[in-house]
């Protein structure tokens, strides 16, 4: 892997927990940005299942440089030009597609994509990736079998994501299997709908503490 993408991935790490976004109107993404750089939590993985995701993309990184902000739910390479073009600094899919991760590499486009079984997780090692996701990380058997099938495959690190919580995350991440997890309950449809930057930006920053807690 590219020294651009390592740099992203030990990014991924130093933040700990990437806020996974669902944006229905852009103009959340100014004040949603600002309540998470300002909590501490300085990602965001923008999905691409609304219309709004590419202008997000482009709003957070335009205003805040420092942030790593990057797309998700990524199902075709057409999708990939598009975050890019907008400034997504990652991509990440629900599932691993070969040729959106083969295009990635190519470009040296740091991709993660969603695994649940061994056969993924090979598949993805085959590609030359060292980070997968593990995906619906709760329903998929969580943390043991993220250990029992790390443990036979001992390259990869891993990001949980699907039903990670303020207070599950706190195992996943104290396990050195885990690069970061992924989760979206301190940025949450309701709160964003009801304008409640506050609350995100306090829910952002007790995320924060709780890494902080669990990697000393
Ligand atoms: C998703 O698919 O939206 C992500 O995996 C986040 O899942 P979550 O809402 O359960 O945190």
């Amino acid at each position: 892997m590219s020294e651009k993408c390592e740099a992203v991935f030990k990014r991924f790490e130093e933040i700990g927990i990437i806020p996974v976004v669902v944006l229905n109107d852009a103009k959340d993404a100014l004040p949603l940005g600002k309540a998470l750089m300002e909590g501490g939590l300085p990602a965001a993985e923008v999905t691409f299942r609304t219309a709004a995701a590419e202008e997000s993309i482009r709003i957070m990184s335009e205003n805040f440089p420092d942030m790593l902000v990057g797309a998700g739910t990524v199902l075709t390479t057409e999708q990939v030009d598009r975050a890019v073009a907008a400034g997504a600094k990652f991509i990440v899919a629900p599932g691993l597609d070969e040729e959106v991760v083969k295009y990635c590499l190519e470009r040296d486009i740091p991709v993660c994509p969603g695994t649940q079984t061994a056969s993924e997780m090979m598949a993805a090692l085959k590609l030359g990736l060292t980070r997968v996701k593990f995906f619906p990380a709760e329903n998929a058997g969580g943390l043991k079998m993220i250990k029992a099938i790390g443990a036979a495959l001992t390259a990869l690190r891993f990001m949980p994501t699907g039903g990670i919580n303020a207070e599950n995350v706190k195992e996943y991440l104290k396990s050195d299997k885990i690069f970061c997890a992924g989760g979206s309950w301190m940025v949450k449809g309701d709160l964003i709908k009801a304008g409640e930057f506050d609350k995100i930006r306090t829910m952002a920053a007790e995320a924060a503490e709780i890494v902080k807690e669990c990697r000393g």
